[in-house]
Order: C-alpha cells, then structure tokens, then sequence
C-alpha cells in the first residue's frame, strides 16, 4: 500500500504526473499508485472512462450507470460515426450475408493467408473513392501511420509536421528516426520558411505531414496552400484524412477533393473508425508506394489481417455513401444548426466539419462537468491534459448525420446550464448578457 507522502492525488492530479513520478517506482509501486488515483476518481464520480454502452452505436445509446448500475438512454455526441452508419440496416444485412460466405475470421496476416477477395475489391474501390493508383488496409488507423511513416522514412530524412498531428504519426517518426520538426498548427508561412531553409541540406526526402481535419479542434489543413509549397520544395505530402474520409467533399471522398487537389497529394492515410464506424486503417498511393509499402510496412506484414465482417462493412458502407448522397446533406444541416446554436451562446465555431470543440475556462472543473452532462443524459468526451495542455482543455462534441434539430437543442441547453452552474467567480460577468437561444433568454450575468 502507499503511504499518503507516496500518493498526492487530487483534482489537478493527472496522467502525465503518474507518468513522470512512475518512472522513480517499479512496476508494484507503479500500479498501486495509478491504483489509488483511480479510486479516487471512483470516489469523487469522476471516472467516465470505459462507460459501459448495451446498445447499437446510434445517436442515442443505452449505457450502464457505472455508479448506480442503472441503464440509462443518453445522446450521443461523442462518436465518430458520423454518417450514422454503425447501425444501418444494409450494412448489417450485407455482414451477415458475408459472415455466411467467408466466415467470421481469417486468422492470419495479408502477405501469408489473410488477403480475400473482400480485402481486394476494398482496396480498388477505396483507391477509386481516393483517386489513388493504389491502395492497402492496415488493422487499425494507428498501424497505418505508424506502418507508413517507419517504412519510408530513415534517418537521411527529414519530416516536417504540423504540432497538432495525430499519436500515431509522432510514434512513426520516432520508429522510423527521421529527422523531424514540427511547424505551429496550420501556420503554411512557417513551414515554408522550413522548407526553404533546410532545401540546401542534403536530406534523402523531406517528408511533410498534415490532417485534412484535426481530431481536436474540427478545423482543416488549406490544402489548396499546403500542396504548392510542397511541389515547389520537391517535398513528399503525407496527408492523414481519418476525419475528412466519408465526410469532407462533394462525395466524400475526403479533404482533398473539398479544395479540388485529390491528384496532387502524394500519400493519403485514412482509418475506417469514424465515418466507416468500424475499425482498421488505410493508405492510398502510386502503385510502386503501396508495393513496397506491402513488404515493408511492419504493421501490415506482422499483423493479422481485419477480419472479412469489417471489411464487408466498409464495403457495404461505400455503398450506402453512394445511394444515399442525402446522408452527407443531413450532416452538414446539422453542422450548420449547430455552429449557429454555439455562436449564439458565445462559443466560437467552424461550420465545416462535424467536430466542436468547446474550450473548458481554466478555472472550470472538467471532470465534475463531465458528471453533469452524464447526469443530464449527454454522452460527451472530455479532453483533458495531456492530450492538450491546461489551458486548451475542452469538451469535444461529435455531431452526426442522424441527430434531430431537438437532439442538438437538448445538447445546447445542458451547455448553456453546467456553464451557469460552473461559471468560475473571477470570469462571471458584470453586464448582462443576452443571448437567445429558440427565442429563451439562456445566459444571464
Ligand atoms: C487523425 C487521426 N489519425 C489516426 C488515428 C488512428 O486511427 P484508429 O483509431 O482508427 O486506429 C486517429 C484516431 O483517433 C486520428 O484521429
């Protein structure tokens, strides 16, 4: 057991604390301490994590009160299924068409035995989607990155990335020991000051890597910017759409096709765990990439390939994008209503794609916030330090294509009251503030 000098818990106590003071413990010591932070959030009903869900993934979900052990219906504004596709009808049907025909696994990785005529067609019909020559399926978006990035780069390269890149991308540089260096998020001038100035140094390749949409803050790359810097300094763009594939564009095929560039990015990497609502990874490329990529992508050689069902899925979903072109329409009404309903409560918001971040004051406890959208019925993720630092903790709202125009009102109005209730003393206004929302005053002094 650890003494109280050994465990200094507390509301401000995070992840990363338990990292730095871990690494002085071994492994028992380790585990009882992150054990006893634990509890404490047990304590306080501050654990949200591992919420228990006993329904379809829909746009409102059945989930077991951890606490009281109750079944509870909460809307969901946490997912990244954002067409809605985790429980259509034909998706569901089609699996259970191909689990009759392949069976339910496949038990074996890609090059060896794990490569059906499922995993074929997928990625033809994925290099179509991308206008790519060619395409491969990793198990998981963060296989693809990290596949991709060690196996084309080395040490002779430089990458340069935006700072607000995904994990998945940070481990493959560190697998790969490229060279590398990050630009302040979006900032194009900054990164093309770095490729000038490092244009005369003798690097192999020099990679750079951006997101179509960025998974924290719903705001995109301007492509349209990005990819003539990168032709005129002869640098390879690695573009990772996990957030724009199925939902950015005129068909959805993703970022690039939103700014009209889909022929001239060199690499696209994207994942089938948001809009595809499934899981498993992609990247799209030439056709001399995607092969070398097959031999020496380590997370594509020594792992076992998606299971025929997922892959069935994704197919059948690709499917449904095109008869059902509605579905992108719904979700960007529902984009708009929402932008418009967070600009009217005084949050700033983007109206292009279907993630809001709703930035926590420094002062607001983000846990006991999270509790009270729990209690309210909203399923919403917290993020907290150190996925971003302290003073960019935020609550991330995930609006999908199957949400009502009354689902998005509930949302605002539990918002307009745990800010009320929450309001830090120093940050309270003097003035009253007048700010309707469905013609009801909502947020007072
Ligand atoms: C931008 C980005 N890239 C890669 C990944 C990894 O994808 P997956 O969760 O499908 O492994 C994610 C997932 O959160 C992501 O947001």
């Amino acid at each position: 057991m650890l003494n109280k000098s050994e465990y200094m818990g507390g509301e401000n106590f995070d992840l990363r604390d338990i990292l730095i003071r871990g690494r002085k413990m071994n492994l028992k010591k380790k585990t009882e301490f992150f054990d006893s932070f634990i509890d404490e959030l047990l304590s306080k009903k501050q654990m949200l994590h591992l919420r228990v869900i006993s329904s379809p993934a829909d746009r409102e979900v059945k989930v077991v009160d951890s606490y009281t052990g109750e079944v509870r219906s909460m809307l969901m504004f946490g997912s990244n299924n954002y067409l809605g596709l985790a429980n259509h009808p034909y998706i569901k049907e089609f699996v259970c068409r191909m689990i009759q025909k392949y069976g339910a696994g496949i038990g074996g990785p890609p090059l060896l035995n794990g490569y059906t005529a499922l995993h074929h067609e997928l990625e033809e019909r994925l290099a179509h989607l991308k206008g790519a020559e060619d395409v491969l399926i990793f198990s998981s978006g963060y296989g693809a990155n990290v596949g991709l990035v060690s196996a084309l780069m080395n040490n002779e390269d430089l990458v340069v990335y935006d700072s607000y890149s995904h994990a998945s991308f940070h481990d493959g540089i560190k697998m790969s020991g490229a060279q590398a260096v990050h630009f302040s998020h979006n900032d194009v001038e900054l990164l093309e000051q770095t490729l000038d100035r490092t244009s005369s140094m003798n690097f192999k390749d020099r990679f750079v890597g951006v997101e179509g949409v960025y998974s924290m803050d719903g705001d995109i790359a301007p492509l349209d910017l990005i990819v003539p810097i990168c032709k005129k300094n002869n640098a390879i763009l690695i573009l990772d759409d996990a957030h724009g594939t199925g939902v950015m564009g005129r068909k959805g095929s993703g970022t690039a096709e939103h700014f009209g560039v889909e022929s001239e990015v060199d690499i696209t990497m994207g994942t089938f765990s948001k809009t595809f609502a499934v899981t498993g990874g992609f990247v799209a490329a030439s056709k001399s990439i995607i092969n070398y990529l097959r031999f020496f992508a380590r997370s594509y050689m020594f792992s076992a390939s998606l299971p025929p069902t997922v892959v069935a899925s994704v197919l059948a979903a690709l499917d449904v994008m095109d008869k059902e072109p509605e579905l992108v329409n719904r979700l960007n009404d529902n984009i708009k209503y929402t932008a418009q309903c967070l600009t009217q409560l005084g949050f700033p918001a983007n109206s292009l794609t279907p993630i809001f971040p709703l930035r926590v004051p420094v002062n607001m406890n983000i846990r006991d916030a999270s509790f009270e959208f729990h209690q309210k019925g909203i399923f919403i993720n917290s993020i907290e330090y150190p996925a971003v630092p302290k003073s960019q903790q935020r609550f991330r709202i995930s609006i999908m294509a199957t949400h009502t125009k009354e689902d998005i009102d509930r949302l605002m109005e539990a918002i307009t009251e745990i800010w009320k209730n929450n309001e830090p003393e120093q940050e309270k206004k003097t003035e009253e503030v007048k700010v309707y929302f469905n013609n009801k005053k909502v947020l007072f002094n």
